[in-house]
């Protein structure tokens, strides 16, 4: 025999054909010695539908006077122990009947360590509730064929089956409410988690926040991820953005970060090639002239240095061009000291350099500027740097805006290689455009050599592109478009 408990129906619908007083009567009828006032009408029901009758017999034991309670009168009175719902716990103590034994509510005890073995167990739940809402729904429509047919039928057998019917109906109903109440537990779970979440990380921001206003270390330019990883990939990096704006700082961050000996120097129009390489001085034995290398001829030598060429554009673009082969090769040839005419370049040895101007020449804003030569800018990968608005906050104690900082863009290598060759088109179509154009641009080999290390150092490919064209008109710009082919932009 089936678990009584497990099997109470709770029938509100059906039992309102009957009153719990003709229940009990039927029930004490055919043997039952339960305590009525504690008996359930679904608990009634079950133990009449337990004992097999039918129609025809539940209509006489209901017109039977009722009995006094020991089963004496029942004909099944005598093979009913152990049937009785007497000896089942008391009806408010099933756990069906109980609201708080529904899943979803166990669920909002759930702590965060728990959650993964909550998801799962909800999951099979889920997935139980699926076939059973199926099963359901077949037998439904079961049943409601049948019903169907045996409409009008009031033959005992169909009597039972509608009884036995509106069982299975209210046990779906159960099940469908319980299912209801557990998904309806788990959105609210959801919703908890959430929420939790999103407090938690505007907490974090918040923390970021305070610390970024109150820290008085320097802050990070937006743009130093990039540069940083630029200089990584032995490319030299021409920071290019109005006076102020941080480049020089950037350059000192970007030494420091990278544990590299820094130095650098003013460029002006007076800077000659010695400021660069070195001078031959009397400082040796009986005043004889020995070689002094100059800061940049030095640091050149030096495995783990950075060098900045500050002012960039200021400087004449004639002494610029004693330091090309070295920034292109590596070897700087230093003609002053015959003893030792070349240096060979450090592990790790970078220049950079800081303008004003994409070293197009002067205007009204930068006047003493001079065009570089494109010999030396081209030597260069430009970095744009414009004004950081949490250093400026800072300054004036104000609340810390938002600023996006450049991050790394992670490829697959094979993604990066086919990247890499698209680029490769795209450089050589600019280059047919600007000598079918006339442009005075100067499209290198170079292009491809700093494109490429910068695709590979995480700047996206559409960035590079952006970047190659940064010193050129929008005119200009527009105009190579046009000409190129879709295919290869
Ligand atoms: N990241 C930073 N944190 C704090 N102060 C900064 C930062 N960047 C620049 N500054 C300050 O801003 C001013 C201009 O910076 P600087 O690097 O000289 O700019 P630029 O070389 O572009 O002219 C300097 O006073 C410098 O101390
Ligand atoms: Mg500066």
């Amino acid at each position: 025999m089936a678990n009584f408990s497990n099997d109470l129906p709770c029938a509100p619908a059906f039992i309102e054909g009957f009153s719990k007083r003709v229940l009990v009567r039927v029930a004490r009828n055919s043997g039952w010695v339960g305590d009525d006032a504690r008996t359930t009408k679904e608990a009634l029901v079950l133990y009449i539908h337990r004992k097999g009758m039918d129609v025809g017999q539940f209509k006489a034991y209901a017109e039977q006077p009722e009995s006094p309670g020991n089963g004496g009168n029942s004909p099944g009175g005598d093979n009913s122990q152990g049937d009785q719902p007497g000896d089942s716990p008391a009806p408010g103590d099933q756990p069906g009947d109980q609201p708080g034994d529904q899943p979803g509510e166990q669920g909002e005890q759930g702590e965060q360590g728990e959650q993964g073995e909550q998801a799962k167990a909800d999951a099979a739940e889920a997935e139980a509730d699926a076939e059973q809402a199926e099963a359901d729904a077949e037998q439904a429509k079961a049943d409601a064929e049948a019903q169907a047919k045996a409409e009008g039928d009031n033959s005992p057998e169909a009597e039972e089956a509608r009884l036995e019917r509106a069982l299975e109906a209210l046990k779906r109903q159960r099940r469908e409410r319980a299912r209801q109440e557990l998904e309806q537990a788990r959105k609210e779970r959801e919703e908890k988690r959430e929420q939790e979440k999103q407090k938690q990380e505007k907490r974090e921001q918040e923390k970021q926040d305070r610390k970024d206003s109150e820290n008085s270390a320097p802050l990070r330019h937006p743009v130093f991820g990039k540069v940083k990883a630029l200089v990584e990939a032995g490319v030299n990096v021409l920071l290019v953005g109005p006076a102020g704006t941080g480049k020089t700082t950037l350059a000192h961050h970007v030494a420091q970060d990278l544990g590299r000996e820094f130095g650098a120097i003013h460029c002006s129009a007076g800077m000659s090639e010695s400021h660069l390489l070195g001078y031959l001085l009397p400082l040796g034995d009986n005043g004889q002239f020995t070689f002094t290398p100059a800061t940049f001829a030095r640091l050149y030598g030096t495995d783990n240095s950075l060098f900045l060429m500050d002012e960039l554009d200021a400087a004449d673009a004639n002494t610029l061009l004693v330091m090309n082969g070295a920034l292109a090769n590596g070897a700087l040839h230093i003609p002053q000291n015959p003893l030792a005419p070349s240096i060979q370049r450090g592990k790790n040895s970078s220049t950079m350099a800081a303008a004003n101007t994409f070293g197009s020449g002067g205007d009204y804003t930068y006047a003493g500027r001079a065009p570089l030569d494109a010999a030396t800018t081209d030597r260069y990968y430009a970095v744009y740097v414009d004004y950081d608005a949490r250093v400026e906050a800072r300054m004036a104690g104000a609340a810390m805006p938002k600023v996006k900082t450049w991050k790394a863009h992670k490829l697959d290598a094979a993604t990066v290689q086919a990247e890499c060759e698209r680029y490769l088109a795209w450089v050589t179509a600019v280059r047919a455009a600007v000598t079918k154009l006339g442009l005075h641009r100067v499209v290198s080999t170079r292009w491809v050599q700093k494109g490429v290390a910068a695709m590979r150092a995480g700047i996206t490919p559409a960035d590079v592109r952006v970047d190659m064209l940064a010193s050129w008109t929008n005119d200009e710009r527009a105009r190579v478009d046009a000409t190129i082919s879709h295919e290869v932009k």
